[in-house]
């Protein structure tokens, strides 16, 4: 194994390198504090490897997405979210068998207790989803109380359907609420997507049809979301996990951490970004003038990416979906042209050039999910829905690897010295 040197004050520090099945190696500095009292810093842990994992595998230099070996555009366009979920959970793709046991699980945990509903009434009708998917999703901790250890399998696999299943559920209702239509109980005739759709949008005075087109369309986008290695919502996850928290509190903790723009949050905000150019009528350079400007604390939104410095792509796929999902369904989105022409005037500006700025996978997601249906506010809720098999599957790897520690990182300290108290009347 080759090893790499680190020379302090003299004294020389010899450090093994780690090296991954693709591209990608790691200096192993997990005892350097033990043996030479020295830490290392990487605010945003832009340097840092927080695990060996096997589950995806991201080359953000040559924009390549693998699950578990299998590239995302491959199983975007041949598989199902429930068979890729399997695959990101399992490490497989499942036999003919499995998938129907699998499929059958999540069929059987569709329903959420009935106590359940009456937590919707608590929130006002403008609270945001995600904060009611999160908490719906801890919420549900308190229903399994004998299934809660992280170290036994068999209260693992109990909880995945459940988890897995139950959170589109919980999204649906919590939009059904928020419009005041009656929820829509789950039908075990339908397919994942099919269900989520009825539960969404049919309403029991009248017959829902659901478009297989969008179906198929739902099916690609949840498996384009369905995982990205270490992101800041699934490293939560693994972290909350790793004080052996149980695995809804686990994802209700991820699910906080997706909302922000900066992450899942930013697909709502590109398609407000978009509608705000076309309401005012806006030159689109004028906009991009300004997310060059630092001074005017705007960023163009989905643009950019920690790991992908080349076209991300997810967004490739989900750019060429959304044309042909509008095409197919004989409509258009003035959005789309807007997000086109910004991202053609971006793609030339030095500024992006230099700086590797490309479209990553929210940039066209709103827009497909608009021509699906689904509500603004409801955009960040969906990349929830299609992360959850990535969250499970991290979760579960990190339980059951064996250097599994509880995540607890160091910090230098920047404050006071060591003073005496001062009591308040001579302050
Ligand atoms: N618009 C304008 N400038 C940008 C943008 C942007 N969207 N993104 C990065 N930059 C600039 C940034 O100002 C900095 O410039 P300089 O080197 O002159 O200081 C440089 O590019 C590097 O940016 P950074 O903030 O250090 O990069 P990061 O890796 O810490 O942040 C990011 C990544 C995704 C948070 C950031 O690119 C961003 O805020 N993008 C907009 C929000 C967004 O679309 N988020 C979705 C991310 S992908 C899906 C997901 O993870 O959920």
């Amino acid at each position: 194994m080759s090893k790499a040197e680190l020379h302090i004050d003299g004294k020389k520090i010899e450090l093994p390198i780690v090296e991954g099945s693709e591209e990608g190696k790691a200096i192993d500095i997990s005892g350097i504090h033990a043996r030479n009292g020295i830490i290392t810093i990487d605010p945003g842990y832009s340097n840092t490897g927080s695990c060996k994992s096997a589950v995806a595998y991201v080359d953000g230099e040559r924009g390549i997405l693998n699950y578990r070996g299998y590239p995302i555009d491959q199983l975007a366009r041949k598989s199902t979210f429930v068979e890729t979920s399997f695959l990101l959970i399992y490490g497989h793709l499942p036999t003919a068998d499995e998938l129907s046991a699998f499929r059958e699980k999540l069929v059987k945990n569709s329903l959420l207790h009935e106590d359940m509903l009456h937590f919707y009434d608590g929130y006002p009708t403008t609270a945001h989803p995600m904060g009611i998917l999160s908490s719906m999703v801890c919420s549900l901790s308190s229903y399994y109380p004998d299934f809660l250890d992280p170290s036994n399998p068999e209260h693992v696999e109990c909880l995945i359907p459940r988890v897995l299943s139950k959170i589109r559920t919980i999204a649906a209702f919590a939009y059904k609420k928020s419009i005041g239509q009656p929820v829509i109980y789950p039908c075990n005739s339908l397919d994942y997507c099919a269900n989520f759709m009825n539960m969404m949008f049919a309403v029991p005075s009248e017959k829902y049809d659901i478009d297989p087109e969008i179906v198929k369309a739902l099916n690609a986008l949840l498996i384009l979301h369905a995982d990205n290695e270490q992101n800041c919502s699934t490293s939560t996850v693994r972290m909350v996990g790793s004080s052996d928290a149980n695995l809804f509190a686990s994802i209700a903790a991820g699910i906080c951490a997706l909302w922000g723009p900066k992450h899942g949050g930013a697909n709502q905000k590109v398609v407000e970004m978009l509608q705000y150019i076309k309401d005012n009528n806006l030159n689109v350079k004028t906009l991009v003038a300004q997310a060059k400007d630092k001074n005017s604390g705007f960023r163009l939104m989905g643009f950019g990416h920690r790991v992908y410095k080349s076209y991300d792509p997810r967004a490739k796929v989900i750019k060429d979906m959304s044309r042909d999902l509008l095409a197919k369904l004989n409509r258009s989105d003035p959005l789309l042209d807007i997000a086109q022409e910004l991202e053609a005037i971006a793609l030339e500006d030095d500024y992006f050039i230099e700086r590797k700025l490309y479209p990553n996978v929210d940039f066209y997601s709103g827009i497909t999910y608009r021509a699906i249906g689904i509500p603004l506010n409801m955009f960040t809720v969906m990349f929830a829905i299609g992360r959850m098999p990535g969250w499970i599957a991290h979760w579960k790897e990190m339980h059951e690897s064996s250097d599994n520690r509880i995540g607890r990182p160091r910090q230098v300290y920047t404050g006071s010295r060591v003073r005496d108290f001062v009591p308040i009347e001579q302050r």
